[in-house]
């Protein structure tokens, strides 16, 4: 965690605890889009460690559900090649099945 980042997490939390209880609160929730889906599949959590950390996992839910493994195999190795995402080579495979099976033609096999 950056300094900065630090400095304006104490101010929320400042700013959080001044206003407390002053008035009702309304969380308002991200999309269900922002989160990976869940899934069983071991490759829910790596997707979870390698594809989260760039954007959020909306851009899974822009993908035509009629993408084949290999469109998704493609999509995580340009991740790997043009944005240096750090996948390491061995989860692969975990996380292209989690990919296809979830937001994929592979979904409810
Ligand atoms: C190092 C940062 C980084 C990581 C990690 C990363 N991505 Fe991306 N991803 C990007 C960027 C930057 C874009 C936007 C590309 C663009 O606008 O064309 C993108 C775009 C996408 C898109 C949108 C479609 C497209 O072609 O632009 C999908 C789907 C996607 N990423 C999936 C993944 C998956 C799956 C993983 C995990 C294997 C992953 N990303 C990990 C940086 C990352």
């Amino acid at each position: 965690m950056n300094t900065r980042f630090r400095f304006l997490a104490a101010l929320l939390l400042a700013a959080a605890a001044c206003t407390a209880g002053a008035a009702t609160k309304t969380i308002q929730l991200p999309p269900d889009g922002a989160q990976l889906t869940p899934s069983p599949l071991p490759g829910y959590a790596k997707a979870q460690v390698n594809c989260v950390a760039c954007h959020s996992a909306e851009y899974m839910l822009y993908q035509p559900p009629t993408a084949p493994r290999g469109y998704w195999e493609a999509m995580v190795k340009r991740m790997k090649a043009v944005f240096k995402a750090p996948v390491p080579d061995e989860d692969m495979p975990a996380i292209v099945d989690y990919l296809v099976k979830t937001y994929g033609n592979e979904k409810g096999r």
